[in-house]
């Protein structure tokens, strides 16, 4: 080969090299271009807790303390479609103080340690109520200072020893008659008469001024005389500056009965300058369940956030239980079942695609989530 021969192998040879080069350029521009012009959920599919983080509502999710401990799924779940915990049982009067003046901090402590290495929420619950009360409490005869007293040591040794770590708290849980808009005759009431619910959110603002301070009620979802009465009970205590933040809306449902007005129920309290929650969401299902059912059940969850997305204050839905298999439902209302978004293997139902279809939409009248400026 003569020494001009070779020169031009040799620059043909490079051509195809810079050739090759450019090609390559070009492609990865072309790759990058698409990839930064993609609408943004289209380039990574967005789990539950990132999607309510772009509304700034958290995802709940009622927690027990034994699945919480032996059972990674159960962890597994709740971590990856969940942003905040509310304690199912552990953190009732019954289970804190079994014995006047013992407590017991193992389960509450165990839900609120996993939470905080997680970054989960706590949602306190609860309080005040008739249920779920130690047979020493519930049984004892009282004066209106000493039952004063027993409220004082417990409401101070609950939220005291979490404060700052539990930000909001059911003061006040279930005031109303089941179906009435009458006040539950409670021990609460019964010794201290209507004014324990102004007392006791008054003794909760000087534990921890910074909690959310809640009356969490059932069956005032689609308005009616109980929602009317909660809806004066609030006013009255707002107008005596009485420190109440929220209403919980617990949101027990039966499938095909969840109401369609919600938000419109919602908005009533928020005119008043509180906050509400969806607090303890499940559709039931009467038994036999099958396909059809899920669907519609599915169609009703998207509905209940929907509902929530509609109301700016509207800070958070919670569900009540990991799956089907930890769910109150079989036991309390036998017959019905399935009430919740994953089944009892943990399989995710219908209902999870319910909840994302809404949790993906832009409600036009919520305001969506600010990034912090990076600066
Ligand atoms: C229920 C729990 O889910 C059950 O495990 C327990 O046996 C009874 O209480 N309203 C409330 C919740 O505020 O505390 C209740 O939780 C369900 C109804």
């Amino acid at each position: 080969m003569t020494a001009q021969e070779t020169w031009h192998a040799l620059t043909r040879g490079r051509g195809a090299l810079i050739t090759a080069a450019i090609l390559c350029a070009l492609i990865f521009l072309a790759t990058a271009t698409l990839v930064l012009t993609l609408p943004e959920q289209e380039q990574t599919p967005r789990g539950l807790p990132q999607l309510a983080h772009t509304h700034d509502i958290e995802l709940g999710v009622a927690v027990a303390v034994n699945p919480l401990v032996n059972d990674n799924q159960y962890r597994s779940v709740v971590t990856e479609h969940y942003t905040s915990v509310t304690a199912e049982n552990t953190m009732k009067w019954v289970n804190v103080q079994p014995q006047r003046h013992t407590f017991d901090w193992s389960g509450p402590d165990t839900i609120v340690g996993f939470a905080e290495r997680n970054g989960l929420d706590v949602h306190g619950h609860t309080l005040l109520w008739h249920n779920q009360l130690p047979a020493w409490l519930a049984q004892g005869s009282w004066t209106p200072d000493e039952l004063h007293q027993v409220m004082r040591e417990h409401m101070q040794a609950l939220m005291g020893r979490y404060q700052g770590r539990v930000t909001s708290w059911d003061v006040i849980n279930e005031p109303f008659q089941d179906t009435g808009p009458r006040l539950r005759q409670n021990l609460w009431y019964q010794v201290l008469g209507e004014d324990y619910i102004a007392q006791a959110l008054t003794m909760a603002h000087q534990i921890d001024p910074q909690a959310k301070l809640y009356i969490n009620e059932f069956g005032i979802e689609g308005g009616g005389p109980k929602t009317d009465a909660l809806h004066r009970l609030a006013t009255h205590l707002l107008d005596q500056g009485v420190p109440l933040h929220g209403i919980g809306f617990q949101g027990h449902f039966i499938q095909g009965n969840v109401p369609e007005n919600m938000a419109q129920q919602m908005r009533r309290f928020t005119d008043l300058g509180l906050e509400v929650s969806l607090s303890e969401l499940d559709i039931r299902i009467p038994e036999p369940v099958d396909e059809t059912d899920l669907q519609q059940q599915a169609h009703e969850y998207e509905q209940a956030i929907q509902a929530c997305l509609e109301v700016p204050e509207c800070v958070r839905v919670s569900v009540w239980g990991v799956s089907d298999q930890h769910s109150w439902i079989p036991e309390w209302f036998p017959g019905y079942t399935a009430a919740l978004p994953f089944d009892d293997s943990y399989t995710p139902k219908p209902a999870l695609d319910g909840m994302t279809t809404a949790l993906s939409r832009t409600p036009s009248n919520r305001r969506p989530h600010q990034p912090h400026p990076t600066h």
